[in-house]
């Protein structure tokens, strides 16, 4: 789970390369590091050159020696530590024992100990614990003056996963990429070309893009690029034109990318529903290949966030398409023998697309038969690419590693095909045009909810000191309590746990004492005066209450309450999720930390 970034042009590649790692931080910052072909052009030679060290891409930018790496051609990194401590030695890019390949990589090589062994059995040492460092060595022990063959040959022996980019002075023009199960893009500028882990990261450069297949090799010259299959022969590709706008990568005034992800919710959620959804005419998303009467159940599978709304919402399926519908985390489905065959629909959510556990759960429901529909946000990426059909989230650019818009256009999303499903059945629920009514309201009511945020702030500074919280709702509710616990976790390392509110009598209410904070979320008139009694209960042992509500409740022994819109119960969760992630942000910044890059995770987990 790194990123990488690669440039071939006429432009001093250091700068780009610099800029492309600090966008791909998101994807790990223990270590960073560049390799540079210097032109020293006297004596016509090229020379490899890698300037490399433990922490972040901005120690990389300071460092002397990097002023030194003056050539027009390079390949870098940005580390999340897998194999081996964040440490100079385990720092990409690896070069091999003859110091004339150097690589970077993204993924896991799993037969890594076998392949140390084989190359130590021939000779060669390896320096760092990484199983990376057997990439450039295998290249050069295969090489014999045909490079493409050389990296053909290592690929065959790696099991795992990769992205790898390697340069070498024996061939100062080009740049080599090889990729499997890890991403890869290519973008396509005039007598330049660039190479990144995601399209932001060189979306400012150029908004032409080459997707890479699983066990491809593409060679990248500065005025072309070639293809080819892991067995050499030549593939042709087109470039895809990618209509993000290059702005949207950069924080636009915002402090940092998770507040200005949270203010652009109305838009991005607008975007989604796009032209997909109508009061009048029938849902459209693009899917009529898909016969949905054949199916008599659903899953819908995912991991963090993209699971979490998952659960928000399992109940709208069932209540429009009457379908049974199970939700389950990608991690477990893979390994559970799931009941699946022809007549399952799977549907799988990913944000990013390159989530490793997802595209495992991917291709097991595939391999069982089942039709397979992902929810994905960045195009392009792997998920998109294994799936049988492919709907986007029009988020735009993600960067924080908490996920905040993508949630809400999850949900968005996975509502219109709710009721594209239930409109292929021929049900006429009499709910489904109030429920279509309240959907394409929802970017103005979550305007309304976005003007909260000075409350909420105030309440995050009674709290964040605190190191216990509990969340507590039903239904709906309950899977927003889940997700706003996980954001409190996520970026201010304070536990919190959530709970359905009817559980609380089942254990948690032991814990509740004197000054325990806990967070209701009431949305639902037909449960709300029971989530009421369970927040008194804790009230009267003592713990101190915010609720998040859009019912009429007037009770003065809660201590705060933010009132939200109303909208149709089971779209609730897109309105009532954005005070918890206010609540997360700035309990995170009252703690001086990086909301951005939390500790130990990453944005994109493309290792199990
Ligand atoms: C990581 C991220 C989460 C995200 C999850 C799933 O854990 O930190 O924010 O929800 O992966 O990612 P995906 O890209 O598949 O939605």
């Amino acid at each position: 789970m790194c990123g990488i970034v690669g440039y071939n042009g006429e432009k001093k590649a250091v700068p780009i390369l610099i800029n492309g790692l600090l966008s791909l931080e998101y994807r790990g910052y223990d270590s960073a590091g560049i390799a540079v072909l210097n032109n020293y052009s006297k004596e016509k030679k090229y020379k490899l050159e890698i300037v490399k060290d433990k922490g972040r891409v901005i120690n990389l930018k300071n460092n002397e020696k990097t002023k030194n790496l003056i050539g027009n051609i390079g390949i870098a990194h940005t580390r999340w530590a897998t194999h081996g401590i964040p440490s100079k030695e385990n720092s990409h890019p690896h070069i091999d024992n003859t110091v004339k390949f150097a690589v970077v990589h993204n993924g896991i090589i799993e037969n890594y100990i076998l392949l140390r062994k084989k190359l130590i059995n021939n000779g060669y040492k390896l320096y760092s614990e990484t199983d990376t460092e057997v990439i450039p060595n295998l290249i050069s022990m295969h090489y014999s003056g045909d490079i493409l063959k050389a990296v053909s040959d290592t690929m065959k022996d790696l099991k795992g996963s990769y992205a790898i980019e390697v340069i070498s002075e024996f061939f100062p023009d080009r740049i080599i990429i090889a990729k499997k199960d890890s991403p890869l893009v290519i973008g396509s500028g005039e007598k330049e070309n660039y190479i990144a882990s995601d399209i932001p990261a060189i979306l400012s450069y150029t908004n032409k893009f080459y997707f890479l297949d699983d066990e491809e090799i593409a060679v990248v010259k500065k005025d072309s690029v070639e293809f080819y299959d892991i067995n050499l022969s030549k593939i042709q590709k087109t470039t895809k034109t990618i209509e993000w706008d290059a702005q949207s990568n950069e924080k636009n005034g915002y402090e940092d990318f998770m507040l200005k992800e949270i203010y652009e919710q109305p838009n991005a959620v607008r975007e989604t529903i796009g032209s997909r959804l109508s009061l009048s005419e029938k849902t459209n998303l693009n899917l009529e290949y898909i016969d949905f009467k054949k199916f008599n159940r659903i899953f819908i599978v995912g991991c963090g966030t993209a699971m979490h709304a998952g659960m928000a919402v399992k109940p709208i399926f069932e209540k429009f398409c009457k379908l049974p519908t199970e939700i389950d985390i990608a991690s477990e489905f893979r390994y559970r023998n799931p009941l699946i065959d022809e007549h399952t629909l799977c549907i799988f959510i990913s944000q990013s697309g390159e989530t490793a556990d997802t595209i495992a759960a991917l291709k097991l429901a595939k391999s069982l038969n089942a039709t397979t529909l992902s929810i994905v946000n960045v195009i392009g990426s792997s998920i998109t690419r294994f799936s049988d059909y492919t709907i986007y989230t029009h988020a735009g650019p993600e960067i924080a590693v908490a996920s905040t818009k993508a949630y809400t256009c999850q949900i968005t999303l996975l509502s219109i095909l709710a009721i594209y499903i239930s409109e292929f059945l021929g049900y006429d629920d009499k709910n489904l045009q109030s429920f279509k009514a309240s959907l394409l309201k929802l970017p103005e009511k979550l305007k309304k909810v976005l003007e909260q945020s000075d409350t909420i702030k105030k309440y995050a500074k009674k709290l964040y000191n605190q190191h216990d919280l509990y969340f507590i709702g039903r239904g709906s509710d309950y899977a927003v309590c889940m997700e706003g616990s996980l954001k409190l976790k996520e970026i201010s390392y304070i536990h919190s746990e959530a709970y359905a509110s009817g559980e609380l009598k089942h254990g948690p209410i032991a814990l509740i004492e004197k000054n325990t904070t806990i967070i209701g979320v009431i949305t639902d008139s037909i449960t709300a005066k029971k989530t009421l009694s369970n927040l008194e209960e804790s009230i009267s042992r003592g713990a101190d209450v915010l609720l998040v509500t859009n019912q009429n409740i007037d009770n003065d022994k809660i201590d705060f309450t933010v009132n939200i819109p109303s909208t149709h119960p089971l779209l609730s969760p897109i309105l009532s999720m954005v005070p918890l992630q206010f609540f997360a942000y700035y309990i995170a910044k009252l703690k001086n930390l990086d909301v951005d890059k939390p500790r130990n995770l990453a944005k994109s987990v493309t290792v199990e």
